[in-house]
């Protein structure tokens, strides 16, 4: 069965296009020409996306996604937007938009848009099916896949082999969702209702880490009044993680890999052996094959624990994920606060796009928690995020935009997007105000408040 899409805009002619377009990749595609047209043939049909203009005069593409979103947030809805509309665009995404585009807009971008968004669909229904049993996805903070390719890819390896014993390393730069992904892997497997042990290699000294692994008898050493059992033995029939595997000193790796390999092990001190049933899966924010080639980390001990070798991206090779996320920790941070945001202001989001993120989803969790707890008035500013995070430069040159009233930010934005127009229809203002969206009329009225002629 095709997939149904459904176009929303009030101009027949847009309708004709994206309709064109889409029915050629083999969709279903159904047209409204009004709001309340769309929402007859929602309530009728189930669609796997939604295409909708933003001004429409019954009934506005933000008000037929808050309609939706009432009974159903998962369809993916994308808003097509022209000038002047761009403010509410931005509330569609916290309303639960997928994207929007703007008007005027390549065949091609929206293509790929579309895909994206069907895509997105279909892995939510996916995952959906294997989701966790309530209290256990309470327990669990969720982890968002975003429509990123290398996301994807992942994730689809991780649904593979969540449930096989196979021990995973996950490698990737801090705050890019390690610890996360072990957690949501073990939770996915035959092994949830065991236990989850997590034991961070970099922040013990070797004595220490060892004892916590596999225990130690009494009098071991100094200091060890009582016999302590293991990790590895605590862990009987579930899953242990090792973060920050790489700090494992030389000794400690051969006593890990010997207990790897013969599946048993000898408390510190003790002589009684222990047989242990326990998954592994390991993370590291370096290189670890370097690592190996370096001579620092054993090789055997490497493709013991790196059978499944998986890798997460940093935020920056993956923006397209951003506008999830920050929808996700905004929602998350609301509710924590009993807070209320509804709008985020355009140079911020700017910034949420641009940001390097070194410290990746940690930060960008970070600085969306600061900026809910400091809103006022239900909208987050530049004031309400500055400071930690940001560099002292970027916070410098945006600051004086902070200032700045909402119609401003948007006259701008309406300036340059009729500059483009008219530039890349060569000055015919008629095609340029067909790619704006907008009547000449109002591309002409536009144009004079602007000065622009
Ligand atoms: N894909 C994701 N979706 C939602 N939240 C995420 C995701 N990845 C990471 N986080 C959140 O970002 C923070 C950092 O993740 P964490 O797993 O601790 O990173 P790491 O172990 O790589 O340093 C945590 O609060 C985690 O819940
Ligand atoms: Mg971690």
């Amino acid at each position: 069965m095709p997939e149904k899409i459904l176009i929303v805009d009030d101009e027949p002619e847009m309708l004709q296009v994206l309709g064109r377009l889409f029915k050629r990749k083999g969709y279903e595609v159904h047209s409204a020409e009004c709001g309340e047209d769309a929402w007859r043939r929602i309530e009728q049909t189930m669609f796997d996306l939604i295409i909708s203009d933003m001004a429409m005069e019954d009934l506005s593409g933000l008000e037929l996604l808050k309609r939706l979103r009432s009974v159903d947030d998962t369809t993916p809805f994308i808003v097509i937007t022209g000038v002047g509309t761009i403010e509410s665009a931005v509330q569609a995404i916290q309303m639960g938009a997928f994207h929007y585009i703007t008007k005027p807009f390549r065949n091609k971008d929206i293509e790929i848009l579309g895909e994206r968004a069907l895509e997105y669909g279909r892995l939510r229904r996916k995952f959906e099916k294997f989701s966790l049993p309530h209290a256990e996805e309470e327990k669990l903070p969720r982890m968002l896949t975003g429509t990123s390719r290398s996301m994807q890819d992942l994730m689809r390896t991780v649904e593979k082999v969540s449930d096989s014993l196979a021990p995973v390393l996950i490698q990737g730069e801090t705050g890019t969702g390690k610890s996360l992904l072990a957690e949501k892997i073990h939770y996915s497997s035959s092994r949830r209702n065991k236990p989850f042990l997590t034991i961070d290699c970099g922040a013990l000294t070797e004595t220490l880490l060892e004892s916590e692994l596999f225990g130690h008898v009494r009098g071991a050493f100094t200091g060890a009044l009582r016999a302590k059992r293991g990790l590895l033995e605590e862990a009987q029939g579930g899953t242990v993680f090792l973060d920050e595997i790489c700090e494992i000193r030389p000794p400690t790796q051969v006593k890990l890999l010997r207990a790897i390999q013969e599946g048993e092990i000898k408390p510190v001190g003790g002589n009684q052996i222990v047989n242990i049933d326990v998954r592994f899966i390991s993370a590291t924010s370096r290189d670890l094959e370097a690592e190996v080639v370096k001579g620092t980390f054993r090789e055997e001990l490497y493709y013991r624990l790196a059978v499944v070798p998986l890798c997460l991206p940093p935020l920056r090779e993956r923006r397209e994920d951003i506008p999830l996320l920050v929808e996700h920790f905004l929602k998350k941070f609301c509710k924590k606060y009993k807070k209320k945001i509804s709008y985020i202001r355009p140079e911020v989001l700017h910034m949420l796009h641009n940001s390097p993120w070194k410290g990746n989803i940690r930060e960008l969790a970070n600085i969306l928690e600061r900026g809910v707890l400091l809103a006022e008035n239900e909208v987050i500013t530049m004031n309400c995020i500055l400071g930690a995070n940001l560099r002292a430069r970027d916070a410098s040159s945006r600051e004086h935009k902070v200032a700045l009233p909402l119609k401003q930010v948007v006259e701008e934005a309406e300036k340059r997007a009729i500059l483009q127009a008219l530039k890349s229809s060569n000055d015919n203002r008629s095609k340029a105000a067909q790619l704006l969206g907008i009547s000449r009329r109002a591309l002409y009225d536009k144009m004079a408040a602007y000065d622009l002629d």
